[in-house]
């Protein structure tokens, strides 16, 4: 297994290139599922999670086939409705695959996602929303199955749930509608931008999509979609990562290719605590020079702080002098990453659903290991500013979601490699 090591201690400075975003692709590949005829996915980015969406891909019977960041998909007729657990188990957002089964096929059989380390995860409202549309569920043998006797029926949905709106329910849902008969209307649907992408998407299949990025979301159902090609928007939380790793460093970045208009909440954050930001002409350059101020953030669904830079804005507030407070309101228990920064000498203490962040002069490089895609992240990051080597494994997480991170990191000046262990 491969390890990424870090010597802590240089300032990044140039330019990065932000890739295609992740979340965004995963759904979108689903979606593609929804036609017989072939779609084009522009931007993807190179990464295991998109490795496992293609394998999934083909287990259905679909056609699909990756080159240079461009992935191929050609469903035709005779797709398979099971997704094996084998692939569900390794990717959760492979249940984004349930709404348009359900809706071509009029069935799916697709293994329910355990919890995973982040929290126990449920799916109950992808599940109460397909539900609503006609499908009858079961759950037998670890596998969710639905049937629909006939064309799924538009409804209204109410999809809040207890930490309020699902990103990938909103999607299940909506891809679900868009071949359903009569007019679907979602409400509090998920806003983020990778959901606004999806319908954007769907759109050009032939879908009739209406509010997306709003908590309404109305479809109107139509007999059939046809394929298209579409360009994924660039990657909110890889950005994130950078110019939290700009700040931490006291460095000065050009981010190339990211859309502002998607990470206001953390510019918002970093900003209070001292870090200079401008945007112009379509980059955003991110540097600090003086003393990191305390701030303190609250993770909330879109336009809030996203709970997938919780971890990366841990490790900048573990190195900023005096008391900062983060509180996760989308996966309580989304803090396995304190305890491995607290062995690199931060002095972070959880309190329920807060972690209360005591800012250190300086961490020291140790080995540490990932549990998570963003965990991981913000173990790099504490590991780029760590005094000596850091060594972060499990690197498998980070591969996940992040296209060629250390090589990002490199030319940005910083000492970090792969290694096998
Ligand atoms: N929730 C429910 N019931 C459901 C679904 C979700 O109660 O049926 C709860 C969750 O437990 C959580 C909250 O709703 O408390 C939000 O979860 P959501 O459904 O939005 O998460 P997701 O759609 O499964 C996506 C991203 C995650 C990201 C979350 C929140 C993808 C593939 N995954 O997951 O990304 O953390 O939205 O923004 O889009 C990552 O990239 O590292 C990652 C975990």
């Amino acid at each position: 297994m491969d390890k990424i090591v870090i010597e802590g201690g240089r300032k990044l400075r140039g330019e990065v290139e932000v890739s295609g975003a992740k979340n965004s692709a995963l759904p979108i590949l689903a979606a593609c599922l929804l036609s017989e005829e072939e779609s084009v996915i522009e931007n993807v980015p190179d990464l295991k999670d998109i490795a496992t969406m293609i394998r999934l891909l083909h287990a259905l019977g679909a056609k699909a086939h990756y080159e240079a960041g461009e992935i191929t998909v050609k469903p035709g007729r005779d797709l398979k409705p099971v997704a094996p657990y084998k692939l569900v188990s390794t990717m959760r957002a492979s249940v984004c695959v349930l709404g348009p089964l359900l809706a071509r096929l009029g069935e799916a059989e697709v293994s329910f996602p355990g919890g995973c380390v982040i929290g126990s995860r449920p799916i109950d409202l992808h599940l109460k929303g397909l539900q609503a549309l006609g499908a009858d569920l079961q759950v037998q043998h670890g596998y969710v199955i639905a049937k629909a006797k006939r064309r799924l029926r538009g409804r209204d949905v109410f999809l809040g749930g207890a930490f309020g709106s699902s990103v990938l329910a909103t999607g299940n849902v909506m891809m679900a509608a868009t071949l359903a008969d009569r007019k679907t209307l979602i409400e509090n649907s998920a806003c983020e931008p990778e959901v606004v992408d999806l319908a954007r998407f769907l759109r050009k299949m032939g879908a009739k999509i209406q509010g997306e990025g709003s908590p309404r979301i109305e479809i109107e159902g139509v007999k059939r979609l046809r394929g298209a090609r579409h360009r994924i928007i660039p990657d909110r939380i890889e950005t994130g990562t950078y110019l939290v790793a700009a700040a931490i460093t006291g460095g000065d970045v050009v981010i190339q290719k990211s859309s502002p208009e998607h990470y206001n909440a953390l510019v918002d954050k970093l900003t209070e605590s001292g870090v200079r930001i401008e945007k112009k002409d379509g980059t955003v350059r991110v540097r600090r020079r003086g003393r990191l101020r305390p701030v303190d953030a609250t993770t909330l669904p879109y336009p809030g702080f996203p709970t997938d830079l919780q971890a990366q804005m841990m490790a900048l507030m573990a190195v900023t002098p005096g008391i900062s407070i983060i509180t996760e309101k989308i996966y309580p228990d989304r803090f396995i990453h304190v305890s491995e920064l607290n062995r690199m000498g931060a002095r972070i203490f959880l309190e329920g659903n807060s972690a209360i962040v005591h800012g250190v002069k300086q961490l020291s490089g140790a080995p540490v290991i990932a549990s998570d895609l963003r965990a991981s992240a913000g173990l790099v990051l504490a590991g780029l500013v760590a005094e000596g080597r850091t060594e972060v494994r499990r690197v498998y997480h980070l591969d996940r979601g992040y296209e060629r991170i250390e090589e990002k990191l490199s030319r940005l000046g910083a000492k970090i490699d792969r290694e096998k262990e």
